[in-house]
């Protein structure tokens, strides 16, 4: 069994991820921490809290960053996740559950030294409470289990950037954080666009969701609903992709991935801000080798079984 952080946004994708952990056998979810990204961080921490009430998660919720680290803070548009992050889907006015004292980068801190070398975070938005927890204590770099982040991009399958045409979502939403966490030796595994865009959850698939999946599985229909009319209009597809989710996919089967090791950058300025490099660790570059000297291996996965995802997900 996995000890779990799990680090989000929570719109829409990541509460299909956060179903996923809290349905596995093999997960014991310790905590959930909230960010900006998809919505402002007030916002994640109510969906979190209401999630956490309808399907009585006995996790804490650990309310986290509500800005970028240097930039000017910017939620994704409305028209992805809508205003109130789970697809509009109406909400009761009166959520029970109440947050943690902690802020979320010292409930990390305090739950990797309670837990020494346990604890997996999986983190699915932007990466600003683990760059503030490694600011306030970088020996937990040591003492985590891994991190499984979604995020980036590195030109696989032609995927490339969704907010710009080099960078992803959570990375540019604080570049300066994604690269201080790429930074740290923890052993970190990377989801990307290459991977995520290519699991396609198609409206049957979740129409069979629905049906079969009880509580979950008509919340899971309800939520992406909004979310898929998004990626109908503006992306083209007949479906959302499972970003969040795939994190979660790695940490229950890293099998369905193919990877490639060697450490990573981002851009923090200029027209690529935002855009993640994985210095392959073959000779090919001897150029560049430098300006990565000194960064960790981390694991980028480069490919994916969709349909085995796809059945994971599902069950
Ligand atoms: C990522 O950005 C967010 O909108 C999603 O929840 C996901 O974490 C995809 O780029
Ligand atoms: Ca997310």
């Amino acid at each position: 069994v996995n000890k779990v952080i799990y680090d989000t946004d929570i719109g829409v994708d990541d509460a299909m991820a956060l179903l996923m952990l809290v349905f596995s056998p093999k997960v014991d979810l310790v905590g959930i921490t909230t960010v900006f990204g998809n919505i402002p961080v007030e916002i994640a921490t109510r969906n979190a809290l209401y999630v956490k009430d309808y399907f009585n998660i006995a996790a804490p919720v650990a309310e986290g960053a509500g800005t970028p680290l240097h930039l000017a803070s910017k939620a994704a548009p409305v028209h992805v996740h809508g205003a109130n992050g789970l697809g509009d889907i109406p909400l009761p006015d009166v959520i029970h559950a109440k947050p943690h004292e902690l802020p979320a980068h010292r409930f990390i801190i305090e739950t990797v030294r309670a837990n020494p070398h346990e604890i997996s975070i999986v983190a699915v938005g932007r990466m600003t409470n683990l760059a503030l927890a490694l600011r306030e204590d970088p020996e937990i770099a040591s003492l985590v289990k891994e991190v499984i982040i979604m995020g980036g991009a590195f030109g696989y399958h032609g995927h490339s950037g969704n907010v710009t045409p080099v960078a992803e979502a959570n990375i540019i939403g604080d570049p300066h954080a994604a690269d201080e966490m790429f930074a740290a030796a923890w052993p970190i595994v990377v989801l990307g666009l290459d991977v995520t865009q290519e699991c396609v959850m198609t409206t049957a698939y979740m129409a069979d969701i629905r049906d079969r999946g009880g509580k979950g599985g008509q919340f899971l229909w309800d939520v992406t609903r909004f979310y898929e009319d998004f990626y109908r209009k503006a992306v083209g597809i007949d479906g959302v992709f499972g970003h969040d989710s795939s994190a979660v996919a790695y940490l229950l089967d890293p099998t369905l991935y193919e990877v490639r090791h060697g450490p990573i950058r981002v851009v923090t300025e200029g027209i690529a801000i935002g855009q993640t490099i994985q210095m392959p660790n073959t000779r090919r570059f001897p150029a560049a080798a430098e300006a990565f000297a000194g960064r960790p291996e981390a694991t980028v996965c480069i490919e994916v079984d969709a349909p085995r995802f796809l059945t994971l997900f599902a069950d």
